[in-house]
């Protein structure tokens, strides 16, 4: 699904950055190494490059990623970029001083074992931001989100902070925000935003 996609013209997401990492990136530590996790086209890990930080986008899908590589020689920035399943990736030990995830919804057992990865990924001080939607998202109007069928791809403040257990919590709000980034996101959607920080 997600190759044919990101075949069709222009960016399925846009091509600027998600609004929250806009808002939050500054959080990270400057100039760090920032992982971008299911980063699709590129868009946040390009606007990061731009920033100075060091950025790695990983995603499955090889359309996703190219379209990222050609989004950042555009913009004069360097990127790594892996292709890869987040079942198999292993994100590491003390690796990252950012970690990214914008709509990153995969099945529920997917996503506890990836938080817990975050978790012990981050270096000391390293900075976990996430945007995504949450069951509210299904009774609006708006463009995007996995299927109302797949309820458990969901997320919660409440859940978020048990799945991040480890990490402070410096930001944890669910809200009501017009979105419109690319034309798979547009319009009024209801989401989870967490800022959360590795302080061990
Ligand atoms: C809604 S898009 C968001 C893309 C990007 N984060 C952004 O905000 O523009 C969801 C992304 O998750 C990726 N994805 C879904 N399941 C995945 C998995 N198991 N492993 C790696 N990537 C996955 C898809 O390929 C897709 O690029």
């Amino acid at each position: 699904m997600w190759d044919k996609r990101y075949s069709e013209d222009g960016f399925a997401y846009g091509s600027e950055p998600n609004d929250f990492i806009k808002a939050e990136y500054s959080q990270i530590p400057k100039g760090g190494r920032v992982l971008c996790l299911a980063e699709g086209e590129g868009r946040n890990a390009v606007f990061l490059a731009k920033q100075g930080y060091a950025v790695t986008a990983m995603d499955q899908s090889v359309v996703g990623l190219e379209k990222a590589q050609a989004l950042a020689a555009e913009n004069g920035v360097e990127i790594t970029t892996v292709v890869a399943n987040l079942k198999d990736y292993d994100l590491g030990t003390d690796a990252w001083d950012g970690i990214v995830s914008i709509f990153a919804h995969v099945p529920l057992e997917l996503r506890l074992k990836l938080h817990k990865q975050v978790v012990v990924a981050l270096k000391k001080n390293g900075v976990f931001i996430l945007e995504a939607y949450t069951p509210a998202h299904i009774e609006m109007d708006g463009v995007g989100g996995p299927p109302p069928s797949q309820v458990e791809m969901f997320m919660s403040v409440e859940g978020l902070k048990n799945e991040l257990k480890g990490l402070d919590i410096v930001v944890g709000a669910e809200v009501e925000r017009e979105i419109f980034e690319g034309k798979y996101h547009q319009g009024k959607g209801a989401v989870v935003q967490i800022v959360a920080c590795s302080r061990d």
